[in-house]
């Protein structure tokens, strides 16, 4: 059986549906704080903190855990540089406590959801997983250095982990019946999507004085559900005795935020009211992953990485669900 940590937050939740298709067992751990009840209804819950040591005992007493996907973070870059206090305290230390609990109980299989923010200001392009590591902010700090702290782990422990540097998780599960829904949003395809359809303000587009074709910043936006079969390919590896290692996972194609605007635009069939503002601090012109190593050795094939069909699986589950999963 799989622990899945923050298994009703947004990725966390796409990763437990993909896991009940290729029918695995698994439980959730969630402190609510912002995940969602009903984005795995039907899969057994506990609600607890990480940070709560003796539940997390618990869990590993009650329930035949033999790994883990550790999702249960904090993500948002522009709070972790105002708080770094929350991040490390959250991303770091509540991390090391279900490592703990892990080396108690014997468990020494983890996916870790790692990030692109690991990276910091691009030297070269597209982005591989040997590329100098210098994150800009303390949530990308919080990510690398446990990342870190799993290497040692594996050579004193021997705990095999799989790090997975997601570059910009969108889009919604084709059925429509789960999404994104953070309070507060910080990613652009819903925010885009949500001033278009009324339901939030316009947006401001940060910066038209970049070195990209059209002015504007260029991300990489991978599907969740791609990343989702990326988490079974991880544990999977590792069950099959692999070694620890570290995969980028992004679509290998940027896209500018006008590029974004318009596809949201041409899927939903209604304007997205933006103005331009001046540049954000600290982003880079262009962040774009390279998922070769991925393909290569996890035989990950990304199903639903066009920028339309992201943004038509988004829309869907925005139109439907227009306050979110309170809807
Ligand atoms: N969304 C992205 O684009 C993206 C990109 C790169 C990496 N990541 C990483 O992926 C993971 C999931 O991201 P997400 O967008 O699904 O975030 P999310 O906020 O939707 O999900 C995280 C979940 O973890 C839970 N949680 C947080 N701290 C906890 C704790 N101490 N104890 C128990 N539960 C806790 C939250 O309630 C939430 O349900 C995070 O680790 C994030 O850093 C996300």
């Amino acid at each position: 059986m799989l622990l899945i940590t923050g298994g009703l937050g947004y990725v966390g939740s796409h990763a437990v549906r993909r896991l009940q298709e290729a029918g695995r067992d698994v439980v959730l751990l969630d402190n609510l704080v912002y995940g969602h009840r009903e984005a795995a209804l039907g899969v057994p819950c506990v609600i607890a903190d990480l940070k709560d040591r003796e539940a997390l005992r618990g869990v590993f007493r009650d329930y035949p855990i033999d790994g883990v996907m550790h999702f249960a973070a904090f993500a948002a870059v522009g709070e972790s540089v105002a708080n770094p206090q929350k991040y490390f305290d959250n991303n770091v230390r509540a991390g090391l406590n279900l490592l703990d609990c892990m080396l108690e109980a014997g468990v020494k299989r983890l996916v870790f959801s790692s990030t692109c923010a690991i990276f910091g200001e691009p030297e070269r392009l597209p982005l591989e997983e040997e590329h100098p590591k210098n994150p800009t902010n303390p949530y990308g700090e919080s990510k690398l250095f446990f990342e870190k702290v799993l290497k040692w782990y594996d050579t004193a422990y021997g705990l095999k982990s799989v790090s997975l540097r997601y570059f910009n998780a969108a889009g919604a599960h084709p059925s429509g019946d789960i999404g994104e829904d953070h309070d507060p949003e910080h990613h652009l395809i819903p925010l885009a999507i949500g001033a278009a359809a009324g339901h939030r303000p316009g947006l401001t587009v940060f910066g038209d004085d970049y070195d990209t074709p059209d002015g504007t910043c260029i991300r990489d936006y991978i599907h969740v559900s791609d990343l989702a079969d990326a988490h079974l390919l991880a544990i999977e590896r590792l069950e099959a005795g692999g070694s620890s290692e570290a995969y980028n996972l992004g679509n290998g194609n940027g896209s500018s935020v006008l590029e974004v605007i318009r596809t949201v635009e041409s899927v939903t069939g209604l304007k997205v009211p933006w103005k331009m503002g001046p540049r954000r601090p600290g982003d880079p012109a262009r962040l774009v992953g390279s998922s070769e190593k991925a393909i290569r050795e996890l035989g990950w094939r990304p199903q639903l990485n066009t920028l339309e069909t992201i943004v038509e699986t988004a829309w869907r589950w925005h139109r439907d669900h227009p306050r979110g999963y309170n809807s």
